[in-house]
């Protein structure tokens, strides 16, 4: 089997439903259920057996010991991490516990429990970690785009704290011969994303009628990648990634937030009009721009085609079409979100479980 962090969140949880989809190898699911974790995301996971949730920090290494003896995976892969860089702006202390401090602690754990391991089952382990193009910095309108030999260039607590956590696995393998593997990704969008970033606020708060919010002028630049495409990317490095490698993940997309959040109006639009026939995309307003906010970034993902074959699968234009399209079709899950209802799911989906 295989030990996932951070699998009730955005990325996690997608990784997890396509894993099962399309394999019989269990999963153990270590998630601290943050704000940012909703069980409700894998739903459709209960009752299967090859799903084991767990909640628990990866900080705690006494339970992550544990977990890893009893269940003896052949590889961990760790999305856990706070991964808002408004809030990371807001309040930094978080981002350093879990982004650093628990990526050490995790990375002891691991490397105790594969210390131990027979030398077949060591040779196969593998430990994947799952960051974030934002450890590049942020690039001029015509630099090329990031490759994995880019300087790490940080520019925010989030960021800062997640290249300290490609540091450290780095140093995990080259030191203690951890066989590592890191993949870099550009910006998620699909279904199961939280609405305080950009493609799924601009949904639920076009449908609420409210304003939608553009930092600055609105041509900052990002490289948007379908989550399924990421996850298939993942599932690629993990099968056949070279250790202590680094893998770029990009969908070569590359788009100005104020077009994005256009063409999101535009479907929107199309798929279900405002009732005045007026078009969502005069609720746009400008507001103040993020702190240090990064200015473009792009990913060369031709490392990770070369070498491993991956290519994403989706465009942007179909990508989405079925994200705005799975909004639609999930107004409970936005409303069990919107109303902080999410975070009682543990307690009504598990209660009937407790002894009486
Ligand atoms: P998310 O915020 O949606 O989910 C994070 C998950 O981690 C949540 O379920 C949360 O409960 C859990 N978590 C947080 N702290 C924890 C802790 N201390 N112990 C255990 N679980 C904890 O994030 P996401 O967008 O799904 O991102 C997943 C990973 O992918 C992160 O490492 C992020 O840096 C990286 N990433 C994200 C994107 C993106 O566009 N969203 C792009 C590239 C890389
Ligand atoms: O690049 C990968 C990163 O992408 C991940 O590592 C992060 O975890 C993920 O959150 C994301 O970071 P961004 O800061 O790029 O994503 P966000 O959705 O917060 O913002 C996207 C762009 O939209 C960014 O330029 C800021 C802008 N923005 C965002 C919000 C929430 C707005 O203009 N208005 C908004 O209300």
């Amino acid at each position: 089997m295989i030990l996932v962090t951070g699998g009730a969140g955005f990325i996690g949880a997608n990784f997890v439903l396509d894993w099962l989809a399309a394999t019989n190898e269990p999963v153990v699911n270590v998630d601290k259920l943050t704000y940012a974790g909703n069980l409700e995301n894998l739903a459709s996971l209960q009752g299967d057996t090859r799903h084991v949730f767990v909640q628990a920090d990866i900080g705690d290494s006494t339970v992550l010991s544990a977990l890893l003896q009893q269940h003896q995976p052949r590889a961990v892969l760790n999305f856990a991490a706070e991964s808002h860089v408004d809030r990371s702006i807001h309040g930094p202390e978080d981002f350093i516990q879990t982004n650093v401090v628990g990526t050490f602690r995790l990375l002891e754990a691991v490397r105790a429990y594969w210390s131990g391991l027979p030398a077949d089952a060591k040779l196969a382990f593998r430990f994947l970690h799952v960051s974030t193009d934002e450890v590049y910095g942020t690039l001029g309108a015509t630099d090329p785009a990031f490759t994995e030999s880019h300087n790490y260039e940080p520019n925010s607590p989030y960021s800062a704290s997640k290249a300290a956590s490609d540091h450290l696995v780095r140093a995990w393998h080259h030191t203690y011969g951890l066989p590592v593997l890191t993949t870099n990704c550009s910006n998620n969008y699909g279904p199961l994303h939280f609405p305080e970033k950009l493609i799924p606020l601009m949904i639920v708060n076009a449908l609420a009628g409210k304003p939608l919010p553009i930092y600055g002028d609105g041509q900052q630049i990002r490289d948007w990648l379908y989550v399924r495409d990421h996850c298939s990317a993942i599932r690629r490095v993990l099968e056949a990634g070279r250790l202590g490698d680094t893998y770029n993940v990009g969908g070569w997309n590359e788009q100005a937030n104020i077009d994005i959040v256009k063409t999101v109006c535009a479907l929107l639009d199309e798929l279900r009009p405002r009732d005045d026939g007026r078009s969502y995309a005069e609720q746009i307003r400008f507001v103040q721009d993020r702190p240090g906010h990064d200015r473009r970034y792009a990913i060369d993902a031709r490392k990770l085609e070369r070498e491993l074959g991956w290519k994403p699968a989706e465009t942007f234009e179909t990508g989405i079409r079925k994200t705005v399209q799975w909004y639609l079709d999930h107004p409970e899950w936005v409303a069990h979100v919107q109303s902080g209802s999410y975070r009682d799911w543990v307690h009504q989906q598990y209660s009937a479980q407790e002894p009486a």
